[in-house]
């Protein structure tokens, strides 16, 4: 055993990547599945028939993977594995760790999405050079990781950095968790296409990813509609990140996700925004950096996250 790998479940696809025990990417797969709930089980399955395939490029066999670092949308206690609530398992409280472990014959650990978009901006990105910082993904929904002195912090029972579900409107629209007036009931991409379909801009169709690259190609060719609906998520979005500010004063806020590519229309104008809308106006607002990363940044955290078991567990062989 001498490699690892690092994957993200999310809507229409597993992403996998495997590294060596330097970090250095080995190879890459994209697993294509349904977007609906999956049972534990059978989401498992998924995760299992997506890393044979990438040990199959790799020309390896699953027992030289020491180690799978998974991220998962949803309110994850990555310390023991269990996953409170994820928009990609029909049911809640989930030991999803345990169910990995056992389905792969490799230590699995399970960690929030965004977290690990952080924990690879500390391994491999932008964070490299920071201990302080902030990650935001944009894109399904609205995640959050968070790196303060250097660790990432997960809050106490390990589902902290849930950005999306901070509360916006009293009452509001519906959001994924359940719960309502959440931020990324407005900001997300199933709130971009709610929106854009309310004006009449788009034509239902599905995925939701499919949908929302119809907006979002919309408003680049300058529809008016389409644009609106983005300014507006975006003028949300920026609140948001205001408040944010205002709690942490952070060193850097590092934007990820696919909404990011639209940076001329979105990004300037909801940093533009936020620079006004945070208390301290007269002061440097903190940096804003928009990462662009390929599809896999999400994977290669997995894969760092579970780099650090690797290492410890090479440690105390010693
Ligand atoms: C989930 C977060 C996740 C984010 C991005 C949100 O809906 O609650 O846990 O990080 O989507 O996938
Ligand atoms: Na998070
Ligand atoms: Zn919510």
């Amino acid at each position: 055993a001498h490699l690892i790998a690092g994957l993200k479940v999310s809507d229409v696809s597993i992403s996998l990547v495997l590294m060596d025990f330097e970090g250095a990417d080995v190879a890459f797969h994209e697993h294509a599945i349904a977007p609906r709930r999956y049972t534990p089980d059978a989401l498992a399955d998924e995760v299992y028939q997506g890393l044979a395939r990438l040990s199959e490029k790799a020309q390896c066999a699953l027992s030289d993977i020491s180690g799978v670092g998974v991220g998962l949308a949803g309110i994850v206690d990555a310390g023991n594995g269990l996953v409170y609530w994820s928009p990609s398992l029909d049911r809640r409280n989930v030991p999803f760790g345990a169910v990995l472990s056992e389905r792969l014959g490799i230590a699995a650990y399970v960690d929030n999405d965004a977290n690990l978009v952080a924990m690879a901006e500390l391994t491999f990105g932008i964070g490299k050079n920071h201990s302080d910082f902030i990650v935001i993904t944009i894109e399904s929904g609205v995640g959050m990781g968070m790196v303060l002195g250097g660790h990432l912090y997960r809050g106490t029972r390990g589902c902290g950095a849930e950005f999306g579900h901070t509360k916006v409107h009293l009452d509001g629209a519906l959001c994924r968790c359940g719960q309502r007036g959440c931020l990324e009931a407005y900001v997300a991409d199933y709130a971009l296409v709610r929106e854009a379909h309310s004006v009449g801009n788009v034509a239902q169709m599905a995925p939701t990813s499919k949908a929302v690259t119809a907006v979002l190609a919309a408003a680049r060719e300058g529809d008016p509609t389409a644009r609106t609906v983005i300014e507006r998520a975006g003028k949300m979005f920026a609140l948001g990140l205001a408040n944010l500010v205002n709690i942490f004063d952070p060193e850097l806020v590092i934007l990820a996700g696919e909404q990011m590519q639209f940076d001329h229309l979105y990004a300037d104008a909801v940093i533009e925004q936020m620079r006004k809308s945070i208390v301290d106006i007269d002061k440097p607002a903190p940096d804003v950096v928009v990462h662009k990363w390929d599809t896999f940044m999400w994977a290669r955290g997995g894969a760092a996250y579970a780099l650090e078991f690797v290492q410890d567990t090479a440690v105390e062989a010693l």
